[in-house]
């Protein structure tokens, strides 16, 4: 027979522990102070106990939705939710002191701003298909010139500092939103043939282009441009997170695959140099540009961070007194990514984006080229802002590398050059690879570059523009310290008539929007001429991208 309850003494500890939890649940019922312990009787107290030591813990473990970098918070949480075509709005308002930040970019916008596209035209749902507003290639007439059919497209990031599902997630992304996808330095890897059309890069160490003796090959290009969707080619002179330097593929990467892919022994560092065999200057560049065109007929440019000043206003006067030279310039800004690079360069070598975009077309547009080249933007321009912004500097086109990572997984672990990535997109370790589903993920990267030109585009649109290529540099201002405010124009030195848009080209990019559908009537089918787009659509979540949805919007 067991002993009556009050000889038991762990009975009434539980018993006295109920009738105290009992009570305070109906006190917290009944009070009206604090609506959430009201509305989670008991819990609610943990919301105060936080609260009560936020400011330590934040210190320690939380950092603002501004911090953390080189992704904010609130840029991660925007693209893992626009990656997952859930609505992405943000509630209460900015937390940033706009009156404190120095440098902050404001688009003023116009009271009569311009409608979207009409249903099933070009910039409408559901893949807001937004072309570029130059011809690649056009000007200097090559054969297969074309007009790229996305203004956002996948950076290079080489075969190897990636892992070979995350190739083939962004390929297959590509090919779902119609942008093209840059090889990287690394060659050209079974996992970029998933459909996505292709840039072919050609680094310092000619992956998949050279010869037995590691010089550059015009014949083995041919082979693998006839092997795949290669639209064109692209020259890496240098990378915004490791100028002056050239790629290192750390031995623990070098798989037996991307050692025959690369032509180097596996299990060992892979390095290539910072400069060119094939060329030692720019007239030699021009001529090496024009031999690879000439051959394949294909585009081909350059990539390259924005150091000596020099070697740009050469680039230019040589442009314009030949005739010949790059369909196209990449400028990577010094804010860029890398897969591993010493730390001195990431922080101190190159012009950030901003200033190195500005620098470099002044010299294209008053050497009369403005219109011939297409610019190509990099350097965390992933967001609707930035790559505003970029085109407002002259950038016909922008490239987003490190943002796409994010989108099919990435969390910013900054762990990419150890072979450890915890989301198998930066590593070569097969166990870690698993957890990344390219088919799933190829949604998610198509679903982030298509809600970032939908994004854009309605930008672009609040700024009286129809068409992201349109927009009025005249419409932004940088906002500094002590209340300052100076025209974009002015902080960079533009002249009022850049970025050169000539009547004949406005009229043709003009032509790449659709004509706008009549106004709608409040309610689910006005969301895109509100600027909410894919409001109204009943398969899209709206997500708490701040907050308590923040685990549902996480990566992953
Ligand atoms: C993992 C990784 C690998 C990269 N590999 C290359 C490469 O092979 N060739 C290249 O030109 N740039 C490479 N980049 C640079 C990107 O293409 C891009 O220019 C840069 O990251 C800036 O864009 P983002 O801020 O959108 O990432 C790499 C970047 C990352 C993060
Ligand atoms: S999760 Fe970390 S290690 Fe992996 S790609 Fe992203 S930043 Fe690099």
């Amino acid at each position: 027979m067991s002993p009556p309850a009050e000889r038991r003494p762990g009975l009434r500890v539980g018993a006295l522990a109920g009738a105290a939890l009992a009570g305070l649940v109906a006190r917290d019922l009944r009070q009206r102070q604090h609506a959430i312990i009201r509305n989670f009787p008991v819990v609610g107290h943990f919301r105060y106990w936080l609260e009560a030591v936020g400011p330590e813990l934040r210190q320690y473990i939380v950092t603002s939705n501004d911090e953390e970098r080189p992704f904010s918070r609130d840029q991660r949480r925007w693209v893992y939710a626009s990656s997952k075509r859930e609505i992405n709005t943000f509630g209460f308002g900015t937390d940033n002191e706009m009156e404190v930040i120095d440098s902050l970019v404001v688009f003023k916008h116009s009271p009569f701003p311009e409608l979207p596209p009409a249903k099933g035209s070009p910039g409408a749902p559901p893949d807001y298909r937004l072309a570029a507003g130059k011809v690649l290639g056009g000007a200097h007439g090559r054969r297969r010139a074309f007009r790229p059919a996305s203004l956002v497209n996948v950076s290079g990031m080489s075969y190897g500092s990636l892992s070979p599902v995350a190739v083939e997630a962004l390929n297959r992304g590509a090919a779902l939103a119609g942008c093209l996808h840059n090889t990287g330095e690394g060659g050209l890897a079974p996992a970029h043939q998933h459909g996505g059309e292709l840039i072919h890069q050609i680094g310092t160490g000619y992956f998949g282009c050279r010869d037995d003796g590691g010089r550059f090959s015009l014949d083995r290009l041919q082979e693998r441009i006839a092997e795949a969707p290669v639209r064109a080619i692209e020259i890496k002179l240098s990378q915004g997170a490791k100028p002056g330097l050239g790629g290192l593929l750390p031995a623990a990467k070098v798989t037996p695959e991307i050692a025959r892919i690369r032509g180097v022994p596996a299990g060992r560092d892979c390095a290539s140099p910072a400069f060119h065999s094939a060329f030692g200057d720019v007239d030699g560049l021009i001529d090496f540009v024009e031999r690879i065109a000439d051959a394949t007929g294909l585009p081909v440019g350059v990539k390259s961070a924005v150091g000596d000043l020099g070697f740009w206003e050469t680039l230019a006067t040589r442009m314009a007194a030949t005739g010949g030279g790059p369909d196209f310039v990449t400028v990577d800004g010094g804010e860029g990514g890398t897969g591993a690079a010493p730390l001195t360069f990431s922080d101190h070598v190159s012009l950030p984006f901003k200033v190195a975009m500005s620098r470099v077309y002044p010299m294209f547009a008053q050497a009369g080229l403005a219109e011939d080249v297409v610019f190509i933007g990099a350097g965390r321009l992933g967001f609707p802002d930035s790559a505003l912004t970029a085109l407002a500097l002259g950038c016909d086109m922008i490239n987003v590398g490190r943002e796409a990572m994010l989108a099919i997984g990435c969390i910013q672990a900054q762990r990419c050059h150890t072979d450890k990535c915890p989301t198998g997109v930066a590593t070569q370790n097969r166990w870690l690879m698993r957890g990344l589903d390219p088919e799933l993920k190829s949604a998610r990267a198509a679903n982030y570059v298509v809600g970032l030109r939908s994004e854009l585009q309605s930008l672009a649109r609040a700024c009286g523009a129809r068409h992201p290529a349109l927009i009025d540099a005249g419409r932004i201002e940088v906002v500094g310290a002590r209340y300052s405010s100076t025209p974009f124009h002015d902080v960079f030195g533009y002249s009022a008539d850049w970025p050169v848009v000539s009547a004949a080209r406005r009229a043709e990019v003009e032509g790449l929007v659709g004509a706008p559908a009549p106004p709608q009537p409040p309610g689910p089918g006005a969301g895109e001429q509100a600027g909410f787009p894919g409001a109204g659509d009943p398969t899209r979540r709206h997500q708490d991208v701040r907050g308590m949805g923040e685990a549902a919007s996480g990566a992953g």
